[in-house]
C-alpha cells in the first residue's frame, strides 16, 4: 500500500529540498524552537516570568525567530497538563490550528504540528494538514507521535495499544495520509487497523511536494518506523557522551540508506544562556532547582513509573525532569552554547530544536549573542538585523 510519495528517489528529494526552503536552508546547523505553545514551555518551574504559551506571545516569537533566520517552530502534542502549583504545560494550543495560524502570519518559517496518530482519524488528519500546508505555501511539517501519556487516551475514551502495535497503526495511519495526499483517482485503504472506502482526498500539499514528515521516538521499534517512513528523527544526545549520540546517528542513516531513504537527525536542548557561566549557572538553580514545581516533576516522573523505589538515581532523575523532562541542558555564557551546538552539529545533528526559559525575553538575546558567533563557526547564514 505504498503511495507514489512514499518511494523518494534522491531526484525527488532534491526536488522536494529546493520547494522546502525554509527547513532546508543552506544552514548547516538548522534551529527550532520547541514547545511554545505550552504553558511554561518545557521549564517545569513556578518563578513568575515563566512562559505563557499565549496565542500573542507565540505569534510574537514566531515572527521574530523568522526575522532572525530561525528554520522551524515545533509544538509539543499535549492535551492534559501535569498538576503541580502550575499544572505544568496544562494550557496548550492545539498544534495544527496553531500551526495554520502561525503559517498565515509568517513566511519562511516551517512550522510543524506535532499529532498524536491514534486521536485523530487519518480522513480529517490529511485535510487539516493541507489546508494548514497551503495557507503556509509549501511550510506545513508533521510531527508524529504515537502517544505516551495514559491519561490523555482516558480522556479520549481510547486504550493504548501495546508498544509494538502503536507504530503498526502508526504505519497504516501515515500510509493512508500519504496516499490521500497523492493518489488522484478514488481508492479504498483496507488496512488492518483502518478499513476506509472510496477515499477521495483534494487538494492535495501544495505544489505537488508533500510536508516534512518528523518522528519523536527513541525505542527501537519508533526508530525504525521513522527510517522506513519520515525525513527527519529526534535522537537524544547526552552532555558528555557525544560519540555515544555519533554512533546512533550514524547506525540510523545507515539503515535508511540500506532502505533507499534519506533521513535527517534532529535532537532537543534547554538552553540558559547568560553573560556568564555563574550568571547562567545561578538563573539555571533558580528557576529549575530552587523554584521548580516539584508536584508537576514527580507527576510525570510517576508517569513514568519511575519511583524512589525503583530508581536509586531517583534526585538526579527529578532535577534533569525539572529541565525539559529530558533533552539535553545547555548553560553557559554565549561562547559556551555556540560551542555545544558547534558540537551536536558535529556529532551529525542537521539540527536542534531548543527551549528556553522564557521564549519571549530569552530569545533576543540568543539571536544577538549565540546567532552571530554561530554564524562565524560556518554553521549558520549571517542575519543582519
Ligand atoms: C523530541 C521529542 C518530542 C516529543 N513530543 C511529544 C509530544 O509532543 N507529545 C507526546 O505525547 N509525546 C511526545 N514525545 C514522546 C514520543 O512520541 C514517544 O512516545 C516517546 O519518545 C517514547 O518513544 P518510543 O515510542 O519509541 O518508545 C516526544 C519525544 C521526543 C523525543
Amino acid at each position: 500500500m505504498n503511495s507514489s510519495v512514499d518511494k523518494q528517489s534522491s531526484a525527488d528529494r532534491d526536488a522536494f529540498m529546493r520547494e522546502r526552503v525554509s527547513m532546508y536552508s543552506n544552514n548547516k546547523l538548522k534551529l527550532g524552537l520547541f514547545g511554545a505553545n505550552c504553558s511554561s514551555g518545557r521549564s517545569v518551574t513556578t518563578v513568575p516570568e515563566r512562559w505563557s504559551g499565549s496565542w500573542k506571545d507565540c505569534l510574537a516569537l514566531a515572527q521574530t525567530a523568522e526575522e532572525a533566520g530561525i528554520e522551524f517552530m515545533l509544538p509539543i502534542g499535549r492535551w492534559k497538563g501535569y498538576g503541580g502549583e502550575t499544572d505544568y504545560q496544562g494550557t496548550t494550543l492545539e498544534t495544527v490550528t496553531w500551526a495554520a495560524g502561525l503559517l498565515a502570519k509568517t513566511k519562511k518559517i516551517t512550522v510543524f504540528g506535532t499529532v498524536h496518530a491514534p486521536m485523530i482519524h487519518p480522513v480529517i488528519a490529511a485535510k487539516e494538514f493541507v489546508t494548514a500546508d497551503h495557507i503556509g505555501e509549501g511550510r506545513f511539517g508533521l510531527n508524529i507521535v504515537v502517544g505516551w501519556n495514559e491519561d490523555e487516551f482516558d480522556m479520549f475514551g481510547l486504550e493504548q495499544r501495546d508498544h509494538e502495535r502503536r507504530y503498526d497503526y502508526a504505519t497504516e495511519w501515515l500510509h493512508a495520509i500519504k496516499m490521500m495526499w497523492s493518489c488522484e483517482e478514488q481508492f479504498d485503504f483496507p488496512g488492518e487497523f483502518l478499513k476506509l472506502k472510496d477515499i477521495r482526498a483534494k487538494p492535495k500539499p501544495y505544489n505537488g511536494t508533500r510536508p516534512f514528515i518528523m518522528n519523536a521516538a527513541v525505542s527501537d521499534t519508533g526508530r525504525a518506523f521513522a527510517i522506513a517512513n519520515c525525513d527527519g528523527l529526534f535522537c537524544s544526545a547526552t552532555y558528555g557522551k557525544f560519540e555515544v549520540a555519533a554512533e546512533q546517528v550514524r547506525d540510523v542513516k545507515a539503515k535508511a540508506r540500506a532502505a533507499g531513504r534519506d533521513i535527517d537527525l534532529f535532537t532537543t536542548g534547554v538552553i540558559t544562556c547568560r553573560p556568564t557561566a555563574k550568571e547562567a549557572e545561578e538563573y539555571h538553580r533558580h528557576c529549575i532547582i530552587d523554584n521548580a514545581d516539584w508536584g508537576a516533576v514527580d507527576h510525570i516522573l510517576s508517569m513514568r513509573k519511575i519511583t524512589p523505589e525503583t530508581h536509586p538515581d531517583y534526585i538526579a532523575l527529578r532535577k534533569h525532569a525539572a529541565n525539559g523532562m529530558g533533552g539535553l541542558t545547555l548553560i553557559g555564557d554565549p561562547d559556551k552554547i555556540a560551542n555545544d551546538l558547534a558540537m551536536l552539529s558535529a556529532t551529525g545533528f542537521a539540527g536542534v530544536a531548543i527551549s528556553l526559559m522564557n521564549y519571549g525575553t530569552d530569545f533576543p538575546y540568543f539571536r544577538q549573542e549565540v546567532l552571530p558567533r554561530l554564524a562565524k563557526m560556518g554553521l549558520r547564514e549571517e542575519i543582519k538585523s
